[in-house]
């Protein structure tokens, strides 16, 4: 079987290429120089010589505030590109993984979020993931679209390395306690693909959309204190709760996107991660340089 990597340098890209992968698979890689999703039409090209299986996209644009500024280029990456991938997998006869949000959702629910709850983004961000999501959905029907939140990695920009970074700067951090998540790491999510293709390619599982998190939800503040408490600063910072409010952003963010995960265990057996293991591990990543 042939499995097709899309996105390189990314967290969750990076920790794919990382995996082994059982001796009958071959994997590809692709990064952004070898297919730009800026420019939808020319991924065929890209795609179709290496004739894939199963693809895997692990690409988009990220950066959520930037996108209310950019939302033309944040829809061409995240809307239009993933619905060219559907129509290319479906014609050449290749299942696809995709990687979606939780930001779909508009955190005004009072429990965790299933996948079927009604989607209502927030953000530029949040409705080009809807889009993604959808062009998939209508142009084909072998795919899994997994969706995650809060992704941190040893490597890459994410709210560890920024905490990190501003908690050897700054004597006090104050952190959003009024929003609530779950922390997920970018090595779980790529050992939670590389499973659900191996189960779909031996014909377990189900076709559809999943929600794959860590268990033990918080907020960013409790995540930074977490990571405050377990990189032991010279000296720590004093961390100061704060609301939403107080800290104005160009996107909007939803007060709540708990994902519910009980799907992705009934159909694959995949339970939730503790985030706390996860954070351990990458710290020590860090600390190794
Ligand atoms: N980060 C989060 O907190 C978060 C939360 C929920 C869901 N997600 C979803 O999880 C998935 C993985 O996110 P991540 O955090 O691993 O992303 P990331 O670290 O920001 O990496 C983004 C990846 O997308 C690729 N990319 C960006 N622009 C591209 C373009 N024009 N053409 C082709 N490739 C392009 C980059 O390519 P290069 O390798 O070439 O640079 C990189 O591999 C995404 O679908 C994201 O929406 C992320």
């Amino acid at each position: 079987m042939r499995v097709l990597i899309l996105g390189k340098s990314g967290q969750v890209s990076r920790e794919l290429a990382r995996l082994s992968w059982p001796g009958q698979i071959d994997v590809f890689q692709l990064g952004r120089d070898a297919c730009d999703f800026s420019s939808p039409s020319t991924i065929a090209s890209a795609i179709e010589p290496i004739a894939p299986d199963f693809v895997i996209n692990a690409a988009a644009y990220t950066a959520v505030d930037r996108a209310e500024s950019e939302p033309g280029l944040a829809m061409a990456i995240n809307g239009d590109a993933p619905t060219e991938i559907a129509r290319i997998c479906e014609r050449i006869g290749a299942a696809l993984a995709h990687i979606s949000t939780d930001y779909v959702f508009d955190g005004r629910k009072a429990g965790a979020y299933v996948e079927d709850d009604p989607v209502c983004p927030l953000s530029v961000y949040g409705r080009t993931k809807e889009a993604g999501e959808g062009g998939i959905r209508s142009n084909m029907a072998r795919y899994v679209i997994v969706r995650t939140s809060w992704v941190f990695a040893g490597h890459g920009a994410n709210f560890v390395k920024t905490m990190l970074r501003l908690g050897a700067e700054r004597p006090e951090l104050r952190v959003v306690a009024d929003q609530h998540g779950a922390p997920t790491s970018a090595r779980d999510i790529a050992q939670t693909l590389q499973k659900m293709v191996l189960a779909r390619a031996d014909g377990r599982g189900a076709w559809g959309t999943f929600h794959f998190t860590s268990r033990e939800p918080t907020t960013w503040y409790g995540f930074a204190k977490a990571i405050n408490e377990g990189v032991g600063f010279a000296s720590p910072p004093k961390m100061t709760p704060i609301t939403t409010a107080e800290y104005p952003t160009p996107a909007a963010r939803p007060a709540n996107s708990v994902l519910d995960c009980s799907r992705i265990q009934q159909e694959f057996g995949i339970f939730q991660p503790s985030w706390r293991d996860a954070l351990s591990n990458v710290l020590a990543e860090v600390k190794m340089g």
